[in-house]
């Protein structure tokens, strides 16, 4: 979301259609229906935005980095709300670039309803990537969540408020426990973590496991291995997991960071022939 992806949808827009280039296949479409729907993230009913009837939206596999071009950024100034009912076509081409990124709405605070989503970039076939295939794939959006309306926050902000203290965390559009990621023992997994949220930072963790960072929004990296990692507002972080611990269930695990108060959400890292399921609180910092 760095260089670049700072916003990049206006909303809200009935229909959006995305031209993408791949290594292999050089196009990809995408076509989004863009609504509000009722969505229940924290137990209670609120309007989001949905995109194809998902919340979060549909990964989008490849995306770019607006390189000396501001004509498709979504940013209100070089682009123009799409009203209701109206459509609006990107085209862009990725080039050179690989990595993990997302997307979300940019004008009215739309992002506090939703309409996020995650972008992968995947290499060409021909270009060395620095760790081996990983066994499968995961995208975890997660963020500071609100009950109280897009429009609501809004209105606070524009009174010169700061918004108040989020009602929660959620990975992937649910609360505590709503989301299972199932591996199989011995493997190794690409993680695709982004911060989607509004005001905290975030630590993530997979109680349990190492992770190994391996990229950070379009770069490769020096490839260290953490119990945990800070996530602050808008980065995306790729690690590798291997699931080499006793099969079982085991949470993976957000918190707010430099908040007084914490709030935590755990969702599960399920072996696919586990032996049992995780219960009681997560434990904090530390992996065991
Ligand atoms: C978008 O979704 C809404 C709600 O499901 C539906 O009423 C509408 O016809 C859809 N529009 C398009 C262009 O598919
Ligand atoms: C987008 O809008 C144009 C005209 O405004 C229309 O011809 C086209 O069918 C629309 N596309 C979609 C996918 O709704
Ligand atoms: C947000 O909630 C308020 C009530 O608190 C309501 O008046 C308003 O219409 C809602 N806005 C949206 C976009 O749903």
């Amino acid at each position: 979301m760095k260089k670049g992806w700072r916003s990049w949808l206006p909303l809200m827009a009935m229909v959006m259609m995305f031209l993408h280039v791949n290594g292999e296949d050089p196009y990809r479409f995408y076509t989004w229906n863009v609504t509000y729907g009722d969505i229940y993230p924290l137990g209670v009913k609120q309007q989001g935005i949905l995109i194809n009837g998902q919340f979060p939206g549909p990964p989008i596999q490849n995306g770019v980095e607006q390189r000396r071009n501001s004509w498709q950024d979504g940013v209100y100034g070089t682009n123009c709300p799409i009203p209701p009912g109206k459509n609006f076509t990107y085209v862009l081409q990725v080039k050179d670039q690989i990595g993990s990124f997302h997307y979300f709405p940019s004008l009215a605070f739309h992002k506090a309803a939703g309409g996020f989503g995650s972008i992968n970039i995947a290499s060409r076939s021909v270009i060395p990537v620095p760790f081996p295939p990983p066994a499968g794939e995961f995208s975890i959006l997660t963020g500071d969540w609100f009950k109280q309306n897009h429009s609501d926050l809004k209105a606070i902000l524009d009174g010169g408020h700061d918004l108040p203290f989020p009602d929660g965390l959620l990975i992937n559009g649910r609360g505590s426990n709503g989301y299972t990621f199932t591996v199989d023992q011995g493997k190794t997994y690409r993680f695709r973590i982004s911060n989607v949220g509004l005001t905290t930072s975030v630590n993530f963790r997979i109680q349990g496991h190492k992770m190994m960072v391996v990229e950070v929004e379009g770069t490769h990296t020096v490839q260290n291995t953490y119990d945990s990692l800070d996530i602050h507002l808008g980065q995306s972080y790729s690690v590798l997991l291997t699931a080499d611990q006793p099969a079982q269930d085991y949470y993976i695990v957000v918190s707010t960071r430099f908040t007084s108060q914490v709030l935590t959400a755990t969702s599960t890292l399920r072996y696919s022939n586990s032996a049992g399921s995780v219960t009681g609180p997560p434990s904090w910092w530390t992996n065991n």
